[in-house]
């Protein structure tokens, strides 16, 4: 092969964008609606609420006075970035679930001045926000490159490209706490399996405190997380051609104390039944009947700890803001180092 002259060279796209989802998705969400609605107890998984407008309303939910992770976590950041770029030396930073990306910056801003930065991956099923990140990354970081990729971080961290060299894998919000303890371990040593030697996870998780503030920030005076949840009752209307009235359910947000997490719910106000004409499915709630759209896990220092420990990592950094509200951990595969 010719070797690239230097204009060529200096074309060499810095945005390459790969898309994973597809039909599988749609029925993806089919499946999961029609598993999910005909439970005793009706759930859905909480991937689907992040359509265009879930996405802008999760960005409003960061800026409410009540939801103290999105601050919390930007605070260790910015404390930590130095030191985070010291111990990893990362030339590439892999973000699952990189929405905006708006506290990520912090985390290249360091790594940009470290000198070491070369590429980012971020990982996100909105298509809409992995583009736009891309774009406004790029302009940002000179030099920076941006492999996209759109896809299930389940279902699709196969196609993460190859470490070009010590690489973060970022998993930031507290996402993780959003699966189930069981699928939480399978989550956490397949995003484990991302490493190898030299390589590091920097998770953030929320921590456990009086259910009181844990319950404001996912029930906000101003309604914005209601309308967050009640969105992904509108995804169903649309792809799936459901007949839904939003107004018909209630947003509950409730600390369970027992499992130390967050469920959040939609609470039937009457009886009726919806129509879900994709799926040929009626689906028939009870006058007060509620629909579980998610968990929000909250750890302590030991779960978590151990929950590393089940998935093959062992802890570098446990980083935590001075209120003590938020935690991110630095880690690293146990049997490569
Ligand atoms: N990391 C950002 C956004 C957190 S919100 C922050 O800390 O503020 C969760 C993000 O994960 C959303 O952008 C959502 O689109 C994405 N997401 C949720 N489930 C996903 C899945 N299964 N695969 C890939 N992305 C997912
Ligand atoms: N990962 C976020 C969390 O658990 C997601 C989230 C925040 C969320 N607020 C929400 C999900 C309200 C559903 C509804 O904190």
């Amino acid at each position: 092969m010719e070797p690239l002259t230097t204009s060529e060279a200096l074309e060499k796209p810095a945005i390459r964008i790969e898309s994973h989802l597809g039909e599988a998705e749609e029925r993806s969400l089919a499946e999961d609606v029609l598993d999910g609605l005909t439970r005793p107890f009706k759930e859905l998984p909480p991937k689907h609420f992040y359509d265009s407008r879930g996405a802008e309303l999760f960005d409003r939910i960061c800026e409410l006075p009540e939801y103290y992770p999105t601050r919390a976590e930007r605070t260790i950041l910015t404390q930590s970035a130095d030191e985070i770029a010291r111990l990893t030396a990362a030339v590439e930073l892999v973000e699952l679930g990189s929405g905006t990306a708006a506290k990520t910056r912090v985390l290249l801003d360091a790594l940009h001045t470290a000198g070491t930065l070369r590429r980012y991956v971020p990982v996100d099923v909105t298509e809409s926000m992995v583009r736009a990140c891309a774009r406004e990354l790029t302009g940002e970081y000179p030099g920076l490159e941006v492999h996209g990729v759109i896809g299930d971080f389940e279902r699709h961290l196969d196609r993460v490209p190859p470490a070009t060299g010590p690489r973060i894998v970022a998993f930031l919000g507290g996402t993780i706490g959003n699966f189930p303890p069981g699928s939480r371990r399978r989550v956490l040593r397949e995003i484990a399996h991302l490493l190898g030697p030299g390589d590091h996870l920097l998770m953030g998780t929320d921590l456990v405190k009086d259910p009181n503030v844990l319950e404001a920030a996912y029930d906000d005076a101003q309604g914005v997380t209601a309308e967050f949840n009640r969105n992904v009752l509108r995804v169903l209307n649309r792809e799936l051609d459901a007949d839904f009235d939003p107004d018909d359910f209630e947003h509950v947000a409730l600390f369970d104390r027992e499992h130390e997490w967050i469920e959040m719910r939609l609470r039937s106000r009457r009886e009726h039944t919806t129509l879900v004409r994709e799926l040929d499915l009626c689906v028939h709630f009870d006058a007060g009947e509620e629909l579980r759209t998610e968990i929000s896990a909250k750890f302590t220092p030991e779960r978590l700890e151990g929950d590393l420990a089940t998935a093959g990592l062992s802890l570098v950094r446990w980083l935590t803001d001075p209120d003590g509200l938020f935690a991110l951990t630095l880690s690293r595969r146990a049997e490569l180092s």
